[in-house]
């Protein structure tokens, strides 16, 4: 989809489907809605009387007729309440309004930029919001049937518009800035979708030596047992499939020997091992590299958005699977830091791969930690998939993250790592075991586990087992993969 952003009046805007907006309650339009109002005679003011119209945040109401305008139809989008107004209810709004674009076929649509009419938000942020949620709501993966609908519809092209000269500057910034970010999580989560027999180890690397090929990014690959990684084989032996642990380097503030690690967890499918998962719903675990994906999605951004900072993403890859080679329940292995483990639980395998991870990007200079990991079924028991929970041993590291986190609207909650999770992770015969074995805080116990190879650099942990993969879409959240975290990661980096 193509996004312009133009200086126009109303009656000279062009297009196939025209998107205004009202709130929840509003008695009387304003702005360009009261314009589009006038000159379809007082439909919506009508419409709004009769309750049709409600103004309830995502509502749509498709006009088939739009009097003197250039537009084939119109949209009246609902925004919530005013007093309520924020950037999620910009994009939740701009992503219903661009799914009615597509139903009704409109090629070519055109919307005032929610939120910023009466100066609720910034004309940049608002430009943004209104390019993710279109970008993000009308994303849907392409699959591989060859008898699908040889052009599947969607709008080719967007345009903000706005009658006010002054504001155009603004928010050509923000849509520029809203579709690269949009289109990196939605590319994150083309990868996510993509199942495991097409989303190897072998062909994420591929893709992210192009990436950064691409981005000038410094590019690295290791085979981990090789490398010494002991714990990270030990998921990895079980499979044909050939682990990597691939490094990907963008340099923002050469000058400054601060180094930010993107950790992103890359099972490109967990059946547990050994541990084997139970069949129902096996298939989803296709997503358990959503982690390494938004890894890769942020990554590929830096050289456009250009943050002072040095980052470097890091990214383990394996599958998990049984076979004569597993690891067993009860092995003790060794590891990249030197810390014995023993595994307990062939399903608990992120902690394993990252645990070295952490120990490679602490080699490599890293002076904070980020790692994102589809880690525990108890963050879905704790939070759903409403929220990512976040953990770290670095309060304004977290505070940070949580802060992005509002700004992008995608949730994030704190739980803690208490000194009795870090015990209940000791084992008798290694220095660690890799699960408590009690079923119980499984986000906090697998994060306490990650501390003791974390040490005392700043660190934070974000579980998004709940937030990765959706059942049912919601908003501009499509079924399956996210693209959760790109933007809260890009928003901590930019921010
Ligand atoms: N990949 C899973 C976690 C997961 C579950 C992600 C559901 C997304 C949806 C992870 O490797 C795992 O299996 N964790 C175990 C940990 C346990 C053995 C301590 C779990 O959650 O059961
Ligand atoms: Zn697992
Ligand atoms: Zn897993």
């Amino acid at each position: 989809m193509k996004i312009k952003v133009e200086c126009r009046e109303l009656a000279q805007v062009s297009c196939d489907l025209l998107v205004v907006n009202v709130f929840a309650g509003q008695k009387k339009l304003d702005g360009a809605t009261a314009a589009a109002d006038k000159a379809l005679g007082g439909m919506i003011t009508s419409l709004l009387k009769d309750g049709e119209i409600t103004g309830k945040l995502g509502q749509i109401t498709l006009l088939h007729w739009s009097g003197k305008l250039k537009a084939g139809k119109i949209a009246v989008v609902g925004l919530g309440e005013q007093s309520k107004i924020d950037l999620e209810a910009v994009r939740t709004a701009s992503a219903a309004a661009i799914k009615a674009a597509r139903e009704s076929k409109a090629k070519k649509v055109a919307t005032i930029v929610h939120g910023c009419g009466c100066g609720e938000t910034d004309p940049v942020e608002a430009a943004k919001a209104v390019v993710e949620g279109s970008v993000l709501g009308v994303y849907r993966f392409a699959g591989y049937a060859k008898d699908k609908e040889e052009t599947e519809f969607a709008p080719a092209e967007l345009v903000l518009f706005d009658h006010d000269r002054a504001k155009i500057g603004k928010l050509s910034r923000g849509a520029k800035l809203g579709l690269i970010i949009a289109e990196a999580e939605n590319h994150a989560r083309d990868l996510v979708n993509m199942p495991a027999n097409r989303m190897t180890p072998s062909v994420f690397a591929a893709l992210a030596k192009r990436i950064a090929k691409i981005n000038r990014l410094k590019f690295t690959q290791l085979d981990p047992k090789k490398a010494g990684m002991e714990l990270f084989w030990a998921v990895a032996k079980g499979s044909n499939e050939p682990p990597k642990l691939i490094a990907l380097e963008y340099r923002g503030a050469p000058r400054s020997k601060e180094k930010i690690a993107l950790i992103g967890k890359g099972i490109t499918f967990d059946s547990g091992g050994i541990s084997l998962k139970p069949s129902k719903n096996m298939d989803e675990m296709k997503s358990d590299m959503a982690g390494a994906a938004a890894v890769l999605g942020v990554m590929s951004l830096l050289s456009d958005l250009k943050p002072k900072h040095n980052v470097i993403g890091i990214i383990p890859l394996t599958e998990n699977m049984p076979s004569g080679h597993a690891t067993k329940p009860g092995d003790i292995v060794g590891s990249l830091s030197g810390y014995t483990v023993e595994v307990t639980n062939t399903d608990a395998e992120g902690r394993m791969i990252l645990g070295d991870a952490i120990t490679y990007a602490k080699k490599r200079g890293a002076t904070k930690m980020i790692d994102i990991a589809t880690l525990t079924g108890g963050a879905i028991v704790a939070l759903g998939d409403a929220a990512t929970a976040v953990m770290g041993n670095d309060q304004t590291l977290v505070d940070q993250v949580l802060a992005a986190g509002n700004r992008s609207g995608q949730k994030m909650w704190q739980l803690p790592i208490y000194d009795e999770y870090k015990e209940s992770m000791k084992s008798q015969v290694a220095d660690l075991k890799n699960t408590a074995g009690t079923g119980k805080a499984q986000p906090s116990t697998g994060a306490a586990f990650l501390s003791k190879f974390v040490g005392d650099t700043p660190w934070a942990h974000l579980d998004i087992a709940g937030t990765a993969f959706l059942q049912k879409s919601r908003g501009y959240l499509p079924e399956g993969a996210t693209g959760v975290p790109v933007r809260t990661l890009i928003e901590l980096l930019n921010g």
